[in-house]
């Protein structure tokens, strides 16, 4: 996945690399490097987060021109020798890539039958030695990029410096997020543009195959795949130096966690923007099918999406991850509306799957956190979360907030047909702040409850009907923060094989709401504990029934049943953050994760 920064002007780069790596930390964090042109070029890269590069590196490197990537790896193991930026052989060329060469082992059998020697397992340096290599035959290093490109399949943001080139760097994009900026004579190059924002004023997106030549002088250039020289409209960047802060918290993930009462109450779609609504709402109703897209949390969000929508605007939905759909030869028809959810909108999945429906005539609609990110500038219409930057790897704030969004989309379609449901409907979401805050205070309770069950090597969590998404969004981050072997599942599906696992040492987590639901529920509970399973039960404030079959007991607030996911996820959050600290895990930077999965 990768992040990726450059810098060049009249300031020193380094500063200005490691605040940019700092930001960008959420692509990836097994190894980062720096590389900063003085005369020749200074490498240092690091195994570890951006903290370790911190620790290792020179207080001050001078130079005014460098570039800088946290990985996320994808071919071969995150150590020293695979961290970026990489040297090409001859030593003259130095790049960082984001993306994955996809037939990089043919090329680099070809490169080392031309006796050419390799210092990483990386598909990254394979294709910078093929750069070298055309150098080495052109000595033009802009053809050598462009004929190395073509021979190269995958997907790539890529920025080369050059040994004996000072104040320049080359950098060109396919597939691969990458943006340039600047400001007062300095120039920027990045993976997005939360890494410059507090830099830049200026913004440009390239397209694929542009290339763009940053000089500290000259400024920005580009060309398009032909080398024809091209002119892209820069952008104005609202420049923040908002990045965020734990402020009191221990870790992002708790402090999102406790930010859900103004996340939500920011998720409300303002009056103002009810013609914007109105508008949208016309195009939705008019469309013959709902296509969600997404991965991981936000296609849970996704699936929540499509019970509401069903149930209260009959518009039939299909709920899809956007891996599955963008390679299943899927029907998409210019009647669908393809609705992508995603909190970063830079995951590279959803963004294909999305480009898919675009081919294909659909209309898209983009449910997203970040402002300017991909999925906002390539969908037709957009709805934003505006839940602030969320830093922890597990997604928290966002996830309530997609759910929110999609409540009320489906409030907008159903209102004149069901004014009185929508009408109580939208004054209960809006009283849900207060009602997270009751869930809230019952962390340290809910960190006695962890305390007690966070040895356990396997959980199962279940919930019917709008509450097995929620199920599965609790597994999913029990796993993920916790590295707790975690099942979501609906109720019903209990018998049908996962109670084989139950015993004494497989707890349960059961989801029990005062729906239509609540019995059968209550049945799966005492099928778990004719087998030695402990449950702990999720309920509803004075469901007193559950609260003496179950095991363990969480209560929550009352509220509609269409609400109940927005206030059932709170406590399953808290859970996983305890059970993971307790377990001594990093929470905000779990193993093997990334936040932004910007690689298929
Ligand atoms: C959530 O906790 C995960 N880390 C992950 O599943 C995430 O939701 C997924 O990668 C999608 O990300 P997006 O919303 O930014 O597209
Ligand atoms: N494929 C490159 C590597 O493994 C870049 C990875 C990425 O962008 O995620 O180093």
């Amino acid at each position: 996945m990768c992040g990726i920064i450059g810098h060049t002007g009249q300031q020193a780069t380094q500063q200005f690399l490691i605040e940019g790596l700092k930001r960008l930390e959420y692509r990836g964090y097994d190894s980062a490097g720096v590389a900063i042109q003085n005369g020749s070029i200074h490498l240092y890269k690091k195994k570890g987060n951006i903290a370790a590069l911190e620790g290792y590196l020179p207080e001050k490197i001078s130079g005014n021109c460098g570039i800088a990537h946290t990985r996320w790896a994808t071919h071969g193991k995150p150590n020293n020798e695979n961290a970026h930026p990489h040297m090409s052989y001859s030593k003259r060329l130095v790049m960082v890539h984001n993306g994955i060469i996809e037939n990089y082992q043919m090329i680099k059998e070809d490169l080392m039958a031309k006796g050419i020697t390799f210092s990483s397992d990386t598909d990254s340096e394979v294709l910078l030695n093929l750069i070298d290599w055309e150098f080495s035959l052109t000595h033009d290093l802009i053809k050598a990029i462009k004929n190395a490109l073509t021979q190269v399949e995958g997907s790539y943001a890529i920025a080369i410096i050059k040994s004996d080139e000072p104040n320049t760097i080359y950098a060109c994009r396919n597939g691969s997020p990458l943006i340039l900026g600047e400001k007062d004579g300095e120039y920027f190059i990045a993976s997005d543009a939360l890494a410059i924002n507090a830099f830049a004023n200026q913004i440009y997106y390239p397209e694929d195959k542009d290339l763009a030549i940053v000089h500290a002088s000259k400024g920005i250039s580009f060309m398009d795949e032909n080398g024809v020289p091209k002119k892209i409209e820069s952008e104005e960047l609202v420049q923040t130096n908002d990045h965020a802060q734990k402020k009191d918290f221990e870790d992002f993930m708790l402090k999102e966690i406790f930010e859900q009462p103004d996340s939500l109450r920011r998720s409300f779609i303002q009056p103002s923007a009810s013609s914007d609504i109105d508008h949208l709402v016309e195009k939705v109703k008019a469309c013959n099918r709902i296509i969600v897209l997404g991965c991981g949390t936000s296609w849970h969000a996704g699936l929540i999406g499509k019970y509401l929508i069903e149930k209260l605007a009959r518009i039939p939905v299909e709920v899809e991850y956007a891996s599955e759909f963008r390679y299943r030869h899927p029907v998409i028809q210019s009647s669908d509306l393809v609705l992508s959810i995603s909190q970063s909108g830079e995951t590279a999945d959803t963004l294909a799957a999305n480009r898919l429906a675009r081919e294909n005539n659909a209309m898209t609609l983009g449910i997203c956190n970040v402002k300017r990110s991909t999925l906002t500038r390539e969908t037709d219409y957009q709805l934003y979360l505006n839940a602030g930057a969320e830093i922890g790897v597990a997604s928290t704030k966002a996830f309530t907030s997609q759910v929110s969004i999609l409540t009320q989309l489906a409030l907008f379609i159903a209102k004149e047909r069901k004014e009185e449901l929508s009408k109580n409907t939208m004054q209960a979401l809006e009283a849900l702040p207060a009602k997270i805050e009751t869930v809230l205070k019952q962390s340290e309770a809910i960190k006695q409850l962890a305390l007690k069950y966070a040895l356990a090597n396997h959980f199962l969590f279940i919930g019917r009907g709008v509450n097995y998404p929620v199920a599965l969004e609790g597994a999913l981050k029990l796993k993920e923060i916790s590295y707790i072997h975690a099942e979501g599942y609906p109720g019903a599906e209990m018998k049908h094989g996962p109670i084989a696992l139950i015993d004494y040492s497989f707890p349960t987590f059961a989801i029990v709401t005062d729906d239509e639901n609540r019995s059968k529920m209550i049945s799966n509970i005492k099928e778990i504990q004719a087998r030695n399973g402990k449950v702990i039960a999720l309920i509803q404030e004075g469901d007193n029934e559950t609260a003496q079959v179950a095991d363990e007991v969480i209560s929550i607030p009352n509220t509609m049943d269409e609400l109940i996911p927005i206030l059932s996820t709170v406590p399953l959050q808290l859970f996983s953050y305890h059970a993971a600290k307790i377990r001594g895990c990093n929470v905000d930077q779990p193993r093997n994760l990334a936040k932004s999965v910007t690689v298929e």
